[in-house]
């Protein structure tokens, strides 16, 4: 880090105070404005949006959905032209019954959900592709070929080691090579290749099961006896649990089709979204790769964000050979999990059934895996009997292009207490979260050991640690961190995802983002969100000139308007910053 110059951007702007405004607040000099809001037509007729929770399911299936979240931008065209028209695609995590329906979350004479409202729920999730162009100043959408809803319901394949797995097999993919579906999309990542990767994060939620005794990769992730929104109601695929008069056989593995990775070609409309098993099952939050090199393996970090649970690397067989990689270098690779021990070094420890201390750990634990499908469907499982590092809800990780040091997000852990604290997590509870960084062996992505160290402790001023070494201030305090990204400068930006009483009445005011130098070591406040929403998702153009950022869920809690004003519902929507004298965001 010594070595490394200070970005040349040097966050001169002036720091946003905290506060709980219904509005975007961005510093002096920059202008920010939303657009591309859940509704927004984006296929044709191009229904428009309306008010009230008054569109149906078939036009939800043609407009942008809800709860904006990870987002990646890819250019169109070379050159300054690329800055100016491209591909923004984009998760929607969830949804919000009280807004998606007129009258929110309903219930038949049954007790059922009625088919409509499930129907327009599933298509609000899952991920959109949107072609945007810019005009001057203003971008708008361009109605072309490239816009794309992926749902709930969209036809998808399965490819590596789970692909025509027993465990995989269903009354739809008899052979276990298909799937129905993306849910629960929450950060993203992208490849070197072009392509865009949504994870997959709370999907345990969708599915029921109401036996007595639910197998391993149901108990484990948390499947229970409800569901979070009854669709299984109306699609039987949501109960996995054993149905023995199911003449077509039963879904018990339709939840092992969920939880994975999956990539998306957004250049290519009629493609079939790939979830990529290699890389593990758990609640995904995003994904990040290392620093390529031609002819190394491409190694790529991922979080699973419960509380206690892990961080995680999926290294590449194969090198990395620009202009020829694609996606089947997903495919086939060794899935590690981080050991953080307490004197600052750790170990990725390998979930593979070909290795035998794998197999002696999993032998010691009494847990028997049949093959490596057994393993990837219950990754949880497996990084539990090699003892990795229980973490406070890894969330966002981030490399940094100058340095490739990785920073991940710990964005909180009420479950952890006093008594069961380590060096890595070292908080117990931990309600304000933490940011954790660590260096690869010789700069390797691919090594199997690595040293850490803690970037900054969240908090209010009396309970915090910043990148400095000195306790956080007005301008700088935060709690939750959970999006996380390194600009084309080498700035890490940092969103937070605050909820409850710590949303409600702590003294770090609505949700925001913020902007760190790992070299000067400076933090800043840059924009803080309207009432009840949650920030998450930014990127900017190549010449990052333009900067797009989600507001996920305004009004989740509290009152807002947001972006439509007085008497509207509010709405998720992309935030669009750019500065009034047209320079660099951030310097
Ligand atoms: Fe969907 Fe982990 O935030
Ligand atoms: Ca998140
Ligand atoms: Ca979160
Ligand atoms: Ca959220």
């Amino acid at each position: 880090k010594g070595s490394l110059k200070p970005a040349p951007t040097a966050l001169s702007f002036e720091a946003v105070p905290v506060n709980r405004l219904d509005a975007i607040t961005v510093p002096p000099g920059y202008t920010a404005r939303a657009a591309f809001a859940w509704g927004e037509p984006l296929l044709a007729p191009y229904p428009a949006y309306r008010d009230g929770g008054l569109n149906s399911a078939a036009e939800q299936a043609l407009q942008i959905g809800q709860h904006h979240d990870g987002m990646h931008y890819f250019p169109l065209e070379s050159g300054p032209r690329g800055s100016a028209h491209g591909l923004l695609v984009m998760n929607h995590e969830y949804i919000d019954q009280a807004t998606l329906h007129p009258a929110g979350a309903t219930v038949d004479a049954e007790g059922r959900r009625p088919q409509e409202e499930v129907d327009k729920e599933i298509a609000a999730h899952g991920v959109s592709v949107i072609e945007i162009e810019r005009r001057g100043q203003e971008w708008t959408i361009v109605r072309g070929a490239y816009n794309r809803r992926i749902t709930g319901a969209t036809p998808m394949e399965l490819a590596g080691p789970v692909r025509g797995s027993r465990l995989a097999r269903t009354q739809y993919s008899p052979d276990g090579t298909r799937t129905r579906g993306t849910l629960n999309n929450c950060a993203h990542g992208f490849t070197p290749w072009g392509t865009y990767l949504t994870c997959e994060e709370n999907w345990a939620g969708y599915f029921v099961n109401t036996d007595a005794e639910r197998p391993r990769e149901h108990a484990r992730y948390g499947i229970g006896a409800a569901s979070r929104y009854g669709w299984e109601a109306r699609h039987p695929r949501f109960d996995a649990s054993r149905r023995a008069d199911d003449a077509g056989g039963d879904f018990r593995n339709e939840p092992n089709t969920f939880g994975w990775i999956v990539e998306i070609d957004p250049t290519r409309p009629d493609s079939t979204p790939v979830k990529r098993t290699a890389m593990g099952r758990f609640g995904h939050e995003g994904i990040v790769f290392g620093t390529p090199r031609p002819g190394r393996p491409l190694a790529f970090y991922m979080g699973d964000d419960a509380n206690n649970e892990y961080i995680y690397k999926f290294v590449s067989r194969d090198r990395y050979v620009p202009g020829r990689a694609d996606g089947s270098l997903l495919d086939h690779g060794t899935l590690y999990v981080a050991r953080f021990d307490d004197d600052g070094t750790g170990e990725w420890l390998p979930l593979d059934i070909e290795d035998a201390g794998f197999r002696a750990a999993a032998a010691a634990a009494g847990v028997r895996f049949a093959d490596q499908a057994d393993v990837l469907v219950n990754t949880r499982l497996a990084a539990d009997v090699v003892g990795a590092t229980r973490m406070d809800r890894p969330e966002w990780g981030a490399v940094d292009p100058r340095s490739g040091e990785v920073y991940f997000t710990l964005t909180n852990n009420a479950a952890r207490t006093p008594g069961d604290t380590d060096a890595a997590n070292p908080r117990g509870p931990n309600p304000y979260g933490h940011i954790i960084r660590f260096s690869e062996d010789r700069g390797r992505h691919e090594a199997t050991r690595f040293e850490w160290d803690l970037f900054l402790l969240a908090g209010p001023e009396g309970n915090s640690l910043g990148p400095d070494g000195e306790a956080l201030d007005a301008d700088n305090i935060l709690a939750s961190p959970d999006g996380l990204w390194f600009d084309h400068n080498g700035l890490l930006w940092i969103q937070t995802d605050m909820s409850g009483s710590q949303l409600a009445s702590g003294p770090f005011g609505n949700n925001q983002m913020l902007v760190a130098d790992p070299v000067t070591r400076r933090m800043k406040r840059f924009l803080v969100g309207p009432v009840g929403c949650e920030i998450t998702g930014v990127v900017t153009t190549p010449d990052a000139r333009t900067m797009f950022v989600n507001v996920q869920h305004p009004g989740e809690s509290g009152s807002s308007h947001w972006p439509d004003g007085a008497g509207r519902r509010p709405r998720s929507a992309t935030v669009i910053v750019t500065r009034d004298d047209g320079g660099v965001i951030g310097a």
